[in-house]
């Protein structure tokens, strides 16, 4: 299995555990962490737009719903696909079991790069590379099928060919009784993911920019 983490066993256990990869100096606030994620965001956006789709992260209203339509609890491998800079990265690993893996695959270097060098929860497992290419790094990580895969990613501007690749990947991996949870604005991963898992239950969140649908797929 490829190492994503130093040692870090000396370290103190009670700042790894309670606070995911925030490794600053006591004085940085959230605040500031989030408004750092917001301008790296935000730099993002404007090098890749049509990949990024947004121009700043979601909410923490957002990341709530998501966690919700995840159904963590349960969970002992995660996806996300699209961590951006790692806002529902957090989210996500707050709410899971200490047990559990979560492989973010991130297609922008710099967003993964980010992502790598602040992480403090060795739960979690960053790739660089393509959600279409699910199969490959979740063998390369030597992980089972997951139980839940969250995507982020804008269905609505990437190439037909790219998104009906990432949804075969999707379908092909996910375990038995598994949840695939989507968040957008518009519907075109639906219309890509209907017709091989079924139609999704969704909520709107509006406490967000631009407001998102929550949609969310259940394997029999
Ligand atoms: C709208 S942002 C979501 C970021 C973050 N999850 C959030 O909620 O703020 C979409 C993210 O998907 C990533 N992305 C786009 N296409 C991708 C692909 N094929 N594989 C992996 N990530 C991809 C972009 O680089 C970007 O970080």
């Amino acid at each position: 299995m490829p190492t994503n983490h130093k040692d870090r066993s000396a370290e103190p256990r009670s700042i790894a555990a309670n606070h995911p990869f925030e490794h600053q100096t006591p004085n940085r606030t959230k605040q500031d962490s989030r408004l750092a994620d917001a301008m790296a965001f935000l730099r993002g956006f404007m090098a890749q737009p049509m990949s990024v789709a947004s121009v700043v992260p979601s909410s923490p209203y957002l990341e709530q719903g998501v966690v919700r339509a995840c159904d963590l609890a349960r969970a002992r491998c995660v996806i996300e696909l699209g961590p951006g800079t790692g806002g529902s990265t957090r989210a996500l690993l707050r709410a899971m079991s200490p047990q559990a893996r979560l492989l973010a695959i991130e297609l922008n270097p710099e967003f993964s790069n980010r992502l790598r060098q602040r992480n403090q929860d060795q739960r979690l497992l960053v790739q660089e590379g393509s959600a279409a290419d699910l199969g490959l790094h979740l063998e390369r990580w030597g992980l089972p099928a997951p139980d839940v895969v969250v995507s982020g990613i804008p269905f609505s501007t990437l190439p037909v060919p790219v998104a009906q690749s990432i949804v075969a990947a999707i379908k092909d991996h996910l375990a038995p009784g598994g949840r695939f949870v989507a968040y957008q604005f518009r519907a075109h991963v639906a219309s890509y993911t209907t017709p091989e898992m079924g139609e999704p239950s969704f909520e709107w969140e509006w406490r967000n920019v631009p407001p998102m649908r929550v949609f969310r797929w259940q394997q029999p």
